[in-house]
C-alpha cells in the first residue's frame, strides 16, 4: 500500500456521517475493515441494503488496493524483510526460532501476575536497541487497556540492560502510550497508531513493536451474556485483522496478552487449553502461555506455531527486568 495518512469511512461513497458512526460503532474503523466484510454483515450493521454495501466494498477494495493477487516473488520478498525483535533471554528467543517475528502477531497469555506485561514492557525496551543487540531499532505503540504501563519500570529495564550510555529518559520518548477505555475506544486506536506509525515511517526510528496490554480485558467485560459473545468474536476478529494490517505495513511485530483463569481440572486436561474461554482463538500466529514455577521461575510453553517445534523456557523477572535462568 502507498497510501501515507489513513482513509476515512467518510471517504466512500455513500457513506454519511449517520452511516460511518454505524459502522464505526459496529467495529467497522477503517476503511480496509470494509474492504473485508461481508456484504451481509455490513447490510445489517450499517442498516443498508446489500446492493449498496456490495458497491461500499467494492469502492473500499480499489480505495486501499486490496482484494487482488500478489505473486509468488513479491511474497517472498516481504518475507525476505521479516526480522526477528529477541527477548534477550536466550532459551526463550532459542523456544522463538531466535525472537519475535515482525509481520506477525505474538499472543502472552497466562494467568494474572504470570508476567505478561513485563515481558511487554521489556520488548518495548528491547525494540529500541540495534540489530546487533537484539533490538530492531525503532520506536513502540502502546495501547494500554488496564492502566499497567510504568515507566519506572521502563527505567529499571533500561538500567538492568547493562549497556554503556542507555538512557532511560531516551527510550521513554520512544514508547507513545494510549490508554484504551472501551473496547470501542481500543479498535479507533489502531487507527491513530497507523497514522503515528505513517509520520514516523521515515524518521530515525520507525514504528517496529505494536502492543496491546491487553487486547482482550475490555472484550471479556462488556460482552459477557451468552448473547452478545457471537457480536465479541466479530469485532476481535475485526481488530485482529487491522493489527495484522498494520504490522504489515510496518514491517513490525505485534505482541498482544490474553488473560485467561488457571484450570481447575488443570490435572486431567490440558493445562495449555483456558477454561476462561480463548477469545483470540487461532487468529495469532505465535501463542505464547506463561505460568509460574518453583522458586519464582516463570515458563513460557509455545503452543500451535506454524513452523516451529513446540516447546518451553524458562525465565526469570527481575527488578532488571526479564533475565535467564
Ligand atoms: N520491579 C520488579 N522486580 C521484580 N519482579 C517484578 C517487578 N515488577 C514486577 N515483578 C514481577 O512481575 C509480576 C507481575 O507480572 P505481570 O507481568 O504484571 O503480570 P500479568 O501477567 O498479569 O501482566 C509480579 O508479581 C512480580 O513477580
Ligand atoms: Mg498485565
Amino acid at each position: 500500500m502507498t497510501t501515507t495518512g489513513p482513509l476515512e469511512l467518510d471517504d466512500l461513497p455513500g457513506v454519511g456521517p449517520t452511516t460511518a458512526e454505524k459502522l464505526r460503532e459496529a467495529g467497522f474503523v477503517t476503511v480496509e475493515s470494509i474492504a473485508t466484510a461481508s456484504p451481509l454483515d455490513l447490510a445489517e450493521t450499517a442498516e443498508i441494503g446489500e446492493a449498496v454495501a456490495k458497491k461500499m466494498i467494492k469502492a473500499a477494495r480499489e480505495l486501499v488496493d486490496i482484494g487482488g493477487f500478489k505473486t509468488g516473488k513479491d511474497v517472498f520478498e516481504q518475507r525476505k524483510e521479516i526480522r526477528k525483535l529477541q527477548t534477550r533471554v536466550p532459551d526463550l528467543d532459542t523456544l522463538l526460532g531466535g525472537g519475535l517475528e515482525t509481520q506477525a502477531i505474538t499472543e502472552l497469555y497466562g494467568e494474572f501476575g504470570s508476567g505478561k506485561s513485563q515481558i511487554v514492557h521489556q520488548l518495548a525496551v528491547n525494540v529500541q536497541l540495534p540489530e546487533s543487540e537484539g533490538g530492531l531499532h525503532g520506536s513502540a505503540i502502546y495501547i494500554d487497556t488496564e492502566n499497567t504501563f510504568r515507566p519506572e519500570r521502563i527505567e529499571q529495564m533500561v538500567n538492568g540492560l547493562e549497556i554503556a550510555d542507555a538512557d532511560p529518559q531516551e527510550f521513554l520518548k520512544n514508547i507513545h502510550v494510549a490508554r484504551a477505555h472501551t473496547s470501542d475506544h481500543q479498535m479507533l486506536l489502531i487507527d491513530t497508531a497507523r497514522e503515528r506509525a505513517a509520520e514516523m515511517r521515515e524518521s530515525d526510528m520507525p514504528v517496529r513493536l505494536f502492543i496491546i496490554d491487553s487486547l482482550t480485558a475490555h472484550f471479556r467485560a462488556e460482552y459477557a451474556g451468552r448473547g452478545t459473545l457471537a457480536t465479541r468474536q466479530q469485532k476481535l476478529n475485526r481488530h485482529m485483522h487491522e493489527l495484522f494490517k498494520l504490522v504489515d505495513e510496518n514491517n513490525a511485530v505485534a505482541l498482544v496478552t490474553n488473560q485467561v483463569m488457571s484450570n481447575p481440572a488443570v490435572f486431567f486436561g490440558d493445562p495449555t487449553k483456558p477454561i476462561g474461554g480463548n477469545i483470540v482463538g487461532h487468529t495469532a500466529t505465535f501463542r505464547l502461555y506463561l505460568r509460574k514455577s518453583k522458586g519464582g521461575k516463570r515458563i513460557a510453553r509455545l503452543v500451535d506455531s506454524p513452523n516451529l517445534p513446540e516447546g518451553e523456557a524458562p525465565f526469570m523477572v527481575e527488578e532488571a527486568g526479564l533475565k535467564p535462568c
